[in-house]
């Protein structure tokens, strides 16, 4: 299969196990490594509001937890009128290990928009520290 059309089965399959009864907005993600794995990962809420860990960081630290540091893209479903963007944070998290990164963003229509991080996330925190 056509590697994007795997990320989105991935993706899709993902915000299906979204656990989400308090906003009821299910999100799912697909992440690659620049070697060829897919690492997804769904949106995890709390009754302590804070605690809530969206798709994108679930499916990155899934991924960093074995031992993947590279990424090549991230595809994000929800099923909303039109696609939505990662948040900010999940935007940092992933420039972290990836500012290049390719970001689609689908919906359950089947529309799609294609961006780069960097552009997501202009002028990002950045530091040799
Ligand atoms: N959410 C994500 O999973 N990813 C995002 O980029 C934005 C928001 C989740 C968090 C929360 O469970 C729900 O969507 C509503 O904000």
């Amino acid at each position: 299969m056509e590697m994007f059309a795997e990320l989105l089965g991935s993706a899709r399959r993902a915000r299906e196990q979204a656990y989400c009864p308090y906003s009821h907005f299910a999100v799912g993600a697909a992440l690659l490594t620049s070697d060829g794995e897919i690492f997804a990962g769904c949106n995890v809420e709390n009754l302590s509001f804070g605690l809530t860990v969206c798709a994108e960081r679930i499916a990155l630290y899934s991924a960093v937890s074995a031992g993947k540091r590279q990424f090549s893209g991230l595809v994000l479903v929800t099923d909303t009128p039109e696609p939505v963007t990662p948040c900010g944070a999940c935007r940092q998290a992933l420039y972290e290990f990836s500012p290049n990164l390719w970001i689609v963003t689908a919906n359950l229509l089947g529309e799609q928009r294609v961006y780069r991080l960097s552009e997501l996330l202009p002028d990002a925190f950045s530091a040799k520290i």
